[in-house]
């Protein structure tokens, strides 16, 4: 199994990006741990961020991967562009969020991915890409 972790904008800075909120690991620091827990459970996991909506589009058209774990940050409530290339690639998707994004601002209530994700880890810190994995992986062992 190939898994491809797409990161969006703003989670590059992660480490120093508003703490309180974040936590202190850093991005590089987080596909690390998902690439050793993924490892550990016979997967190889690919990772590309970029700040940049297109560029995500671009990777995930390359179809070398057979599930997706997503943040996409802000673009996670507004893109449906993003939303259509998930479906298009039709690839099991799960859709990460450090915070929880459900008491926080109004605007990050809305998650525009919803409908063509196979599931979320909302509020879990950078444990939830560790979930996500598992999630992703338990799902496909019982299919
Ligand atoms: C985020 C939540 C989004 O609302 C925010 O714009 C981010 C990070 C999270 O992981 O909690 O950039 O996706």
């Amino acid at each position: 199994m190939r898994i491809l972790v797409l990161n969006g904008p703003n989670l590059g800075t992660l480490g120093r990006r508003e703490p309180e909120i974040y936590g202190s690991t850093t991005l590089v620091e987080i596909v690390e741990a998902a690439r050793a827990h993924a490892l550990e459970r016979g997967s190889l996991l690919d990772a590309f961020h970029s700040n940049h909506e297109g560029a995500l589009i671009d990777r995930l058209e390359q179809l070398d991967y057979d599930a997706v774990i997503c943040n996409f940050g802000a673009l996670s409530h507004t893109s449906y562009a993003l939303h259509d290339a998930l479906v298009a690639c039709e690839r099991p998707a799960i859709e990460v969020h450090i915070s929880d994004v459900h008491q926080r601002d109004e605007f990050r209530h809305n998650l525009v991915l919803a409908p063509v994700v196979a599931g979320q880890i909302i509020g879990r810190g950078v444990n939830g890409y560790l979930e996500a994995i598992d999630l992703l992986l338990d799902e496909l062992d019982a299919r």
